[in-house]
């Protein structure tokens, strides 16, 4: 019994992010690049969002409301990524997403969960 909770231990984290993965290319890889180099898309690069400024894609042509995130030296992490993907219009009016987030939590938490564990800029 113990020894098949420990395998239902390590087998949790990988079904994890398999599931944020699944979200990504479903609902954002369209738009959003996340390959280590890769020039941005129609979005953002998404690689090394954990810490990363708000509006910090050098490469990128942003909104002004994500230009002023980014003066204001607002930084991402793993329960705002959460928060905006839930209503990415209602966190910053006047964005220029043109995507809806997603609407069950649980994607929620698991694509930014997912996008957090990316570290390549
Ligand atoms: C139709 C294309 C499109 C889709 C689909 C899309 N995005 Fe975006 N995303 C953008 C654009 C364009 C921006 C920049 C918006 C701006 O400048 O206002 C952006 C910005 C972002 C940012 C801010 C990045 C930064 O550098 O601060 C995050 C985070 C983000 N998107 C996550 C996601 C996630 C996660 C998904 C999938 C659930 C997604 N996006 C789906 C086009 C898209």
């Amino acid at each position: 019994m113990r020894r098949l909770a420990a395998a239902l231990l390590l087998l949790a984290p990988p079904a994890a992010a398999a599931e944020g993965e699944a979200v990504f290319r479903r609902h954002c890889a369209n738009c959003h690049a996340l390959a280590p180099g890769a020039p941005p898309g129609p979005g953002p690069h998404l690689g090394g969002l954990a810490g990363r400024r708000v509006g910090g894609d050098p490469g990128f042509d942003y909104s002004p409301v994500l230009q002023a995130a980014n003066e204001a030296g607002q930084r991402w992490d793993v329960a705002m990524l959460e928060r905006f993907l839930a209503d990415p219009e209602a966190m910053y009016p006047g964005l220029w997403m043109g995507a809806n987030g997603v609407r069950e939590a649980g994607d929620r938490a698991a694509v930014a969960r997912y996008l957090a564990a990316q570290d390549t800029p």
